[in-house]
């Protein structure tokens, strides 16, 4: 059989120096047996220094011909001024687009060791565990119309919240299925209060969960009290199914109850392919940190955890992701801290590589 692929787009800023490190786990994967067939390509703000596209049609087919791709991230302030059209974050929404990726898999997850990193009180965030499952292709971030035009004598901008019930089936049922898996139980949020794309949105959840998922605990909430409900008790939830737009806000506050978004990884997950394997992108959910680029003072183990979520939804090796979860959580328990992580304790932070050798140290 051949040998799984890996298309690897560091992107800009810190993605490289956080994707170095996810070599050395891919590399201590091959002295263990299982070898992908890894190949590099540009995308963001390197793609246009080089090609003058954030995305070329040749990164963009071979995304489409491998069994995932690892993205670190992409962005700058060198390309702030740019057209919209070849700004850095363009290429990354390209690839989800075209990729039809339409479930994405933000896990908050707080390990024991950071639990004090976070803004909230320790017994508010510590043994955290959520799933926030976003939805990636459709909605107010791709609906037409969209531009600035000119009305009478000033311009308005538009943008437009678009969903079909097809798109909501489809990312509903990505969401109960994964509620199955953990703990049954599953929140839908949207603002169907005041937008009709969430009543459309609550009552298309609802009849998958009728019809298809009668044993999944469903409830439904609007996505502002929703963010009120993380920052107060964010325990009480499991699985949180949204839209794009609020998945994006809700995921980074979710990310930030964990005490640092150098943690979190995240899956993009879409159809199956002729292999069976779902279309899949895997990137942490952190930036390009323009500011720190280049110290070695980036975080690697978003990145590690995003390669660990590849591992168990594309390539069916859970034990192998367990293994590297295991390893980061060894080293945190060990008390390594990078930049992001140290506190008042005044303890020397370790670098990138220093994180990334400390990982595979701990899985050997
Ligand atoms: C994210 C990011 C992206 C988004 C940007 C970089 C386009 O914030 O993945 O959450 O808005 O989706
Ligand atoms: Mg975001």
């Amino acid at each position: 059989m051949a040998n799984p692929s890996l298309l690897i787009l560091p992107g800009d800023g810190i993605g490289p120096e956080v994707m170095t490190e996810v070599r050395k786990v891919i590399d201590w994967m091959a002295t263990k047996g299982t070898t992908f067939d890894v190949s590099e390509d540009l995308v963001g703000g390197v793609a246009y220094d080089a090609h003058g596209t954030p995305l070329t049609d040749e990164t963009m087919e071979r995304a489409q011909g491998v069994d995932a791709v690892l993205l670190g991230a992409v962005g700058g302030p060198q390309y702030d001024t740019l057209d919209f059209s070849l700004k850095p974050e363009r290429g990354l929404l390209r690839l989800r687009k075209e990729m039809d990726l339409f479930a994405n898999l933000r896990p908050a997850q707080c390990f024991d060791a950071l639990a004090d990193f976070s803004s909230l009180k320790r017994d508010v965030v510590s043994g955290l565990d959520i799933m926030i499952v976003r939805e990636l292709t459709s909605g107010v971030y791709f609906g037409e119309p969209r531009g600035i035009f000119e009305e009478g004598n000033e311009r308005v901008g538009i943008n437009t919240q678009r969903y079909t019930e097809s798109e909501i089936e489809r990312v509903a049922r990505s969401a109960f299925e994964l509620a199955r898996k953990r703990q049954n139980r599953l929140c839908s949020m949207e603002k169907a209060n005041v937008m009709e794309s969430g009543v459309l949105w609550r009552e298309v959840v609802q009849k998958i969960g009728d019809t298809e998922y009668p044993d999944v605990e469903l409830s439904h909430m609007y996505a502002d009290a929703g963010a009120m409900q993380l920052t107060r008790w964010p325990k009480q939830f499991d699985v949180i199914v949204t839209d794009n737009l609020f998945g994006d806000l809700l995921s980074d506050l979710a990310a930030m109850l964990t005490g640092s978004l150098g943690m979190l990884p995240s899956a993009s997950l879409g159809l199956p392919m002729a292999n069976g394997r779902p279309k899949a992108m895997y990137e942490p959910v952190h930036g390009s940190a323009p500011d720190i680029a280049g110290q070695g003072k980036a975080n690697p183990i978003a990145c590690i955890l995003s390669f660990a979520m590849a591992l168990r939804y594309s390539f069916d090796m859970g034990g192998a992701a367990d293994a590297v979860e295991g390893a980061v959580e060894k080293v945190l328990a060990d008390g390594l801290r990078t930049a992001d992580l140290i506190g008042e304790e005044g303890r020397a932070p370790v670098s990138t590589s220093e994180m990334g050798d400390a990982i595979i140290a701990a899985l050997d």
